[in-house]
Formats: structure tokens, C-alpha cells, sequence
């Protein structure tokens, strides 16, 4: 059995690790870190977990996650570029679920997270986790920069357009609405049930953070600039991110764009490119790892627009993150990752 270590164990992500984890056959989760939980069961803070996990959390300076084959660090921003080094040098594998090493770009990271980077020489050697596009760069990653909830969404929904001469590649626009538990764990007055139940809002409508990542695979993808509109929306449920993308024709699809949707995606186990006239449910992806979406020209007009559904804290964030740990120890890809969704 492979050792796995969880730093951040508390958070949404982390605890969304340890359920995916706990029936996997090749790995066992060894140490799950906490600073404010320190020594208390697992399974006492989250019951969920109960007969799965004999596990207590650790303080992360007294875990030794040096003897574990890989660390997830499911922390804050700027908590991997400080702590994941250490681990590195020792040949522990990493995937952090932060943004830390997901911009190449270090000015504009340190622009966008309002921070300088701890560990530069890391973030080149570091693999972009999206499995779709970098999956061979992946299973040899030693640290693999597990990509953002909104990005997934709508990065896989455009991909198969990226580079198509009839797309204006400059007036992409995706609406984006998020579930509460998309915001962590830590207590804020903006996702109390009585501030976010029956209200839907936008936030960062002027620069989300998501908004350099995206644009940064799309351009390698398109190999030219992309001007991209990207507005993320708060609604009233717990799990799930729908991505709307607008995407204008500047001519004639050389390809009916349903079929090059499933053409492309014809092999990817966690890609479903649903019928021609479907609209995805973000209800029919909780729990599992699944991008749902369906691809419309309405009223046959000169726009395309792509609906594209993950569960946030799945496809999003430990889902994915695990897709692409099973990639770098060699286990087939989708362990641990077949589950139904939730429905209803
Ligand atoms: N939620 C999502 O849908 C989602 C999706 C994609 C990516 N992400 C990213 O994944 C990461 C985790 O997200 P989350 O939603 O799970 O956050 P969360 O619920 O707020 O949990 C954060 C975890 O990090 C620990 N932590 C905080 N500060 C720390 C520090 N200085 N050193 C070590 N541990 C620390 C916390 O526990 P203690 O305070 O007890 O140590 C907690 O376990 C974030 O970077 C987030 O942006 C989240």
C-alpha cells in the first residue's frame, strides 16, 4: 500500500480526500493535519467517516509526512510554496489543491494572490493536473498544481473549440455559479444560510483569480490570445459548479460541433458529452467526479454556448486531485473514482 498524507485535513477538500481515499485498494491515508484540531479522531468531527478512518489529526509539525510516497496539501493559498519544498527534496510527491503553482506566470501570480512566491523553482517544474490535456506529463509529475473549481468547468468546456478558426478566440464570455461549500469551510458572513439560501449574487465581476488560469491553458491550447469575460455567481446550494460559455461564431463550423464534442472526448473516463439538446444538471454530478455538458447553437445563430456541470469539491478539487494521484503511482486512473452521483 501506497502511504498518502493529507495537510489540511479539516477543510472541505481534505475531508472530500479521505472519503474518496478510504475505499481505495492501493493506498492508505497515513496522516491527516490540522493546527486547530489537533488530536481529535477524524471521524469525530466528520461522522461520515465513522468505521472508515481510525485516524486522528495531527499538528502539521509533528507529522512526518517525509515517509509518505504523496502529500496532498489541501491548504489555503500560499501554504504549499512554503511547506511543499521540504517534502519535495525528500522524494515525497506532491498535489496541492491551492493555486500556488498554477500560474507560470510569477508576476502575475504574485499580482493576483497578493503575495511573492516562497518557492519559484518549483513552479516551473511543477505539472498543470488537468488530466485531459497534460495526462502523460502527469504520471511523471513529482508536483502536480491540481487546477481551480470554476477553471475545470470551464476550461473543459471550451477545449474542443480552442484553435478553430470560426471561434472569436477574443469575445469568450462564462457565467459561472458556485455552491457555498466552494468557499471552504472557514466561518464568513457571506455563506450563512440566511445570506446566501434564496439570493443569487455575483462577486469579483471585475478579476477573479480563476481568470488568469483559464486564460493561460486556453492560450497554449488556441495558440493565440484569448480575451475572455469570466463572471462567477454565488447560488443557494451546497456542492456543484455550472459553467455557461458564450463562445460567437465568425463562420461556418467546419464540423457539426455535437460530434466534435464527443469526438474529442470519446476516450476520457470522466468527460460525458451529453445528447444534442441536453441541459446538464449540477445535481446529476454530486459526488462523483464527472463534466458533464451539452453543446447548443441557439435558434441556429451565430453563437455557441457550452453548459458544463462538476461537483466543486470532486471534478473540481479531490476528484481530480486523486485522478491524478492514481496517474503518478500508476493506478488505473479511475480508482476509487466510479461512485454514482447523489440523485435526487
Ligand atoms: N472548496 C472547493 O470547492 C475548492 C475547489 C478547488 C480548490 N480549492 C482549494 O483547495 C484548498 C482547500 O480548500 P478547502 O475548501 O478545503 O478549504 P477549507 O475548508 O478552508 O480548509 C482549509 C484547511 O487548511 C488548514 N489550514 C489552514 N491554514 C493552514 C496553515 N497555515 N497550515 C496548515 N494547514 C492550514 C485548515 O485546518 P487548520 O486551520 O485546523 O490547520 C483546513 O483543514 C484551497 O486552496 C482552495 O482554494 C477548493
Amino acid at each position: 500500500m501506497k502511504k498518502i498524507g493529507i495537510v489540511g485535513g479539516t477543510g472541505y477538500t481534505g475531508v472530500e480526500l479521505m472519503r474518496l481515499l478510504a475505499h481505495h485498494p492501493e493506498v492508505e491515508v497515513v496522516a491527516m493535519t490540522s493546527r486547530g484540531e489537533a488530536g481529535r479522531r477524524v471521524d469525530d468531527l466528520y461522522p461520515s467517516l465513522r468505521g472508515h478512518t481510525d485516524l486522528q489529526f495531527t499538528a502539521p509539525g509533528e507529522s512526518d509526512l517525509s515517509t509518505c510516497d504523496l502529500v496532498f496539501f489541501a491548504t489555503p493559498n500560499g501554504i504549499a510554496m512554503q511547506e511543499a519544498p521540504a517534502l519535495l527534496q525528500q522524494g515525497v510527491r506532491v498535489v496541492d489543491l491551492a493555486a500556488d503553482y498554477r500560474l507560470k506566470d510569477l508576476g502575475l501570480w504574485s499580482r493576483w494572490y497578493g503575495m511573492s512566491h516562497a518557492s519559484p523553482e518549483w513552479v516551473e517544474r511543477a505539472v498543470y493536473g488537468l488530466p485531459e490535456l497534460y495526462r502523460d506529463e502527469i504520471r511523471d509529475a513529482q508536483l502536480v498544481a491540481n487546477p481551480g473549481c470554476h477553471v475545470t468547468a470551464t476550461t473543459l468546456a471550451v477545449l474542443p473549440l480552442m484553435g478553430m478558426d470560426w471561434i472569436n478566440h477574443g469575445q469568450i464570455v462564462a457565467d459561472t455559479k458556485s455552491g457555498a461549500s466552494g468557499a471552504g469551510r472557514s466561518a464568513a458572513v457571506h455563506t450563512l444560510m440566511a445570506e446566501a439560501g434564496e439570493s443569487v449574487r455575483t462577486y469579483a465581476a471585475a478579476g477573479h483569480r480563476h481568470h488568469p488560469e483559464i486564460s493561460q491553458t486556453l492560450r497554449v491550447i488556441a495558440e493565440r490570445e484569448i480575451g475572455l469575460t469570466f463572471v462567477p455567481h454565488l447560488v443557494p446550494m451546497v456542492r456543484g459548479i455550472e459553467s455557461t460559455v458564450y463562445l460567437p461564431l465568425v463562420g461556418e463550423p467546419s464540423e457539426l460541433p455535437q460530434r466534435l464534442y464527443e469526438r474529442y472526448y470519446a476516450e476520457e473516463p470522466f468527460v460525458d458529452v451529453m445528447p444534442a439538446g441536453s441541459h446538464p444538471e449540477t445535481r446529476s454530478v454530486r459526488g462523483n467526479n464527472l463534466c458533464r455538458m451539452a453543446i447548443h447553437r441557439p435558434l441556429g445563430g451565430s453563437m455557441l454556448v457550452v453548459s458544463s456541470v462538476i461537483d466543486n469539491l470532486v471534478k473540481g478539487a479531490a476528484g481530480q486531485a486523486v485522478q491524478n494521484m492514481n496517474l503518478m503511482l500508476g493506478c488505473p486512473e479511475a480508482t476509487a473514482l466510479e461512485m454514482i452521483a447523489l440523485s435526487p
